[in-house]
This record gives C-alpha cells, sequence and structure tokens, in this order.
C-alpha cells in the first residue's frame, strides 16, 4: 500500500502525490499545486501545528509517554523535579546533574521583595488567584531584564530555573492574600510539594511539617499535569514564543489560557457541579440535563482522548490514598454515581466521553483543603515545566512567527458614511 494521497486540481486536471509521514500530511505540498488555496480549521482538529518530542499522546489507545517514559511509571517511581529535568532536557538526570538541578530550583524559590510588596499586596481582597498568578508572573519580566537573552544558554537556563522555583511562591503568596494571611517565605528544608504546602498552611510554627502522604500525592499530581502535547495552554505559549517574547510574558500567556473552564478550570467547574448536584438521587436528573444539551458533564470528554484518560485512571488511586489521611470527600460518592451512569449510557459511549484528569483531581484538592479558586493554579505549577520545554523546543527548531491564515467572512469593499448620513 502505498504511504501517499493524491489531489487533483478539478480546474485544471494537474496532480500532486503527497507522501504521509506519521499519519499526516505536509501542508506546504499543497501550496505548491494550489497556491493561495489553505485549509479552514479553527480549533486544528486536523491541524498539527508543531512537530514535538516532547510529550507522545494516543487518545485512541488512552497512552501518555514523557519523552518516551509511560506515565504510569513516572507517576510511581520518578518525583515532580525529576520530570521537570526530564520534560526540559530531554533525558532522566544523571546522579550528579539532578542534585544540581534540584539545588537550582530549590534556590530560586524566594521572590524579589517588590514582587511581594508591591505587586502582589496591591490586588484587590476578593482578586481570584489564578488573574493573580497570571499578572505576577508576567511582573517577572520586568525584574529580569537577562529574560530578553533567548539564544543565550546560560541566561534561558536561568529563566527555566527561576520560573519553576517562584510559581509555587506566587501561587500560595495570591491564596495568602486572598484570605488576608501573612505571607510565608520557602522553607528550603523542604522538597518542591512540601515547600508549597508550607507556603499554603503554616501559622505559627517554627518548621511546617506536611503529611508525608499528602505532599506526595501533591508531587504525583504535578506528574500528572507537567505536559500534555498540544493543548490549548502550550499552544498560546508557543504561538507568544514564536514573536521572541521573553519567558515570562510568554509563560503569563499560557495561563491565561489555562484559566478558562474549558481547559485549567474544568476541575473548579467538577466541584461546582458535584455541590450543585448534591446527592446521589438527583445524579439521573442531572444526566437528563446533560443530554438535552442544558449543561455539560464537567470532567467528561477530551479533545484527543476518546478513552479513559489515562491520568485519570493514576488519580483514582491517589484519591483513595489522600482520603485515608484526610476522609472522604462527601462529594466522592455522587462522582462516583456519575461516571457509573454516564459509561453505562449510550450518549457517553457512542461519543466516547470519558473521565477525564480533572473529574477526580478536585476532589483530591478539596480533600487537601485547597479552595476552588485555586484548583487551575494547581494545575498551572506543574505545567510551567512542560511550557517551558516546548519554549526550549521551539527555540532550537528556529521556529518562524506563528502566523495562521483566515477566511474572510465579512462585507466587501464600501464606501464610507459621514456620521450624518447614517
Ligand atoms: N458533556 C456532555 N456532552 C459533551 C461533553 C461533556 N463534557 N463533551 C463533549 N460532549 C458532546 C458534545 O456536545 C458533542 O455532541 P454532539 O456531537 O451531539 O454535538 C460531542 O460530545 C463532541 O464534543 P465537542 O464539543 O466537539 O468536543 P471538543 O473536543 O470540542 O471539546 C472538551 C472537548 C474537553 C472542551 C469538552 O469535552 C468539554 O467541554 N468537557 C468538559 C470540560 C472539561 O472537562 N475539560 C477538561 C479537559 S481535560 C484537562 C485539560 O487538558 O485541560
Amino acid at each position: 500500500m502505498t504511504e501517499s494521497i493524491t489531489i487533483t486540481d478539478n480546474r485544471s486536471g494537474e496532480q500532486i502525490e503527497i507522501p504521509i509521514v506519521n499519519g499526516g500530511v505536509d501542508a506546504s505540498e499543497w501550496g505548491k499545486l494550489l497556491p493561495g488555496v489553505w485549509f479552514y480549521d479553527p480549533s486544528f482538529d486536523h491541524t498539527a501545528a508543531a512537530a514535538s518530542a516532547i510529550t507522545e499522546l494516543d487518545g485512541e489507545k488512552g497512552i501518555l509517554r514523557y519523552r518516551g517514559y509511560p506515565i504510569e511509571q513516572l507517576a510511581e517511581q520518578s518525583t515532580y523535579l525529576e520530570v521537570a529535568y526530564l520534560l526540559i532536557f530531554g533525558e532522566l538526570p544523571a546522579p550528579n546533574q539532578f542534585e544540581a538541578w534540584v539545588h537550582d530550583v530549590t534556590y530560586h524559590t524566594f521572590l524579589h521583595e517588590n514582587v511581594r510588596k508591591k505587586f502582589m499586596d496591591g490586588f484587590h481582597h476578593d482578586a481570584h488567584p489564578m488573574g493573580v498568578l497570571v499578572s505576577t508572573i508576567a511582573a517577572l519580566s520586568t525584574f529580569y531584564n537577562d529574560a530578553k537573552n533567548i539564544d543565550d544558554p546560560a541566561d534561558r537556563y536561568k529563566q527555566i530555573v527561576r520560573l519553576i522555583a517562584k510559581m509555587p511562591t506566587m501561587a500560595a503568596g495570591a491564596h495568602r492574600h486572598s484570605v488576608g494571611m501573612p505571607f510565608v517565605y520557602p522553607d528550603n528544608n523542604l522538597d518542591f510539594a512540601s515547600n508549597f504546602l508550607s507556603m499554603m498552611w503554616k501559622v505559627a510554627e517554627p518548621q511546617y511539617e506536611p503529611n508525608p502522604v499528602l505532599s506526595r500525592a501533591l508531587d504525583v499530581l504535578f506528574i500528572l499535569h507537567a505536559d500534555h502535547e498540544q493543548n490549548c495552554s502550550t499552544t498560546a505559549m508557543r504561538v507568544v514564543a514564536s514573536s521572541l517574547a521573553d519567558p515570562y510574558v510568554s509563560t503569563a500567556a499560557a495561563a491565561a489560557a489555562l484559566y478558562g473552564p474549558r481547559h485549567g478550570g474544568a476541575n473548579e467547574a467538577v466541584v461546582r457541579m458535584l455541590g450543585e448536584i448534591g446527592s446521589m438521587d438527583d445524579v439521573g436528573d442531572y444526566i437528563k440535563r446533560v443530554k438535552a444539551g442544558e449543561v455539560r458533564l464537567q470532567g467528561f470528554g477530551h479533545r484527543v482522548y476518546r478513552n479513559y484518560d489515562p491520568r485519570a485512571t493514576i488519580i483514582k488511586q491517589t484519591a483513595d490514598e489522600v482520603f485515608e489521611v484526610t476522609g472522604k470527600n462527601p462529594l466522592l460518592d455522587i462522582a462516583l454515581k456519575l461516571e457509573e451512569v454516564a459509561l453505562a449510557d449510550n450518549y457517553f459511549t457512542s461519543r466516547k466521553l470519558y473521565p477525564n484528569v480533572d473529574f477526580y483531581s478536585g476532589l483530591i484538592y478539596q480533600a487537601m483543603d485547597f479552595p476552588i479558586d485555586m484548583f487551575p493554579v494547581l494545575f498551572a505549577i506543574p505545567r510551567t515545566s512542560g511550557w517551558l520545554a516546548h519554549w526550549v523546543e521551539l527555540l532550537d527548531q528556529n521556529a518562524r512567527i506563528a502566523r495562521p491564515r483566515q477566511l474572510y467572512d465579512g462585507v466587501p469593499q464600501r464606501d464610507y458614511q459621514a456620521i450624518d448620513k447614517r
């Protein structure tokens, strides 16, 4: 069987044969036969906007791998910081590389005092922490002039370390501000996830000691959320970075894309939905409303997974471990019932709608006492390493500026009318 397609221009009868490589065709080949004719694909459903060696995702088979390593193995055996290194540098670190990496990230956790005092403290008391986070990431761009030197490997490394290290500090700071609690400085004796928990919850104790089960659960959630190939926020990162903007403003743009309820805000929407349903007896009625198109079943469905999201399977196990410590989240039974009813219903199975990563992650976060507003922030912390891996890859590819075509469907030319004639 020939791995190619042949296109005929019916206007001229001319033909062109285009090879199919890795399941896709090179769109620029079309241009050779059909100059000026472009694809209309507004949500990139049929368009690969990048070649990438970072994450492999097979939505039909439910496969997710970072740099070739199955997500299940990483979630069981690795740590978030090791995974961040793997994503960005392409290989698992050797012991000395890992030691240096952990040291560098740990010692860049502090924020410039003006970031905290002038920027973060300036937000209104009820500001959504994700809005605070997005703005503060962008503000970092004004503190590090070396961020513009994106071709210098040493400067690049510095910004990567700073961003990964400071995300938990900014995230926890956004929360403390919203509840009127004093800001907690990083504790560099703690590991990445434990330090974040300390900055979130420490009150007057000399050293915060997080429950190791909860720290590990959070670290696993960070691993699961670290990258997911060309999702909405990563695409935003790549598009903005393709203009050669610095990594702080590019990351702020990616975080802004993550803020929406169709993306990083979905776990927040799941918990609100479960609260709205209120009891197991009302699950059937809610499913009816979903099928009538009145509401969506939050935490279900995915643009690429047409099978169970492998992250959802791991998260379900993590949820059991967390609930052993925190007690069961009362919304869990409603979630389990919803899943059972939906998976037995042709509406969902025929559309290949299965639970995604967000169906259970919100329940874990809630059991760990994170306010709902913090859920997208918890997603942004680890996704930063994925965004930065794509940033490095894009720069190394010498990618051209992203500039899609447009199908103009507005009015044709017309003459300007003076205001008294309208
Ligand atoms: N509940 C009910 N029906 C749904 C849902 C849902 N959650 N998702 C899709 N459908 C239906 C949709 O109405 C359509 O039906 P029909 O063919 O009759 O018109 C069909 O399934 C195909 O849906 P679509 O809107 O074309 O799917 P999409 O690929 O554009 O959207 C999605 C993907 C994730 C935005 C969508 O499934 C959704 O809104 N899910 C709920 C929000 C959510 O859980 N988001 C988290 C995604 S995972 C985390 C991340 O990676 O950010």
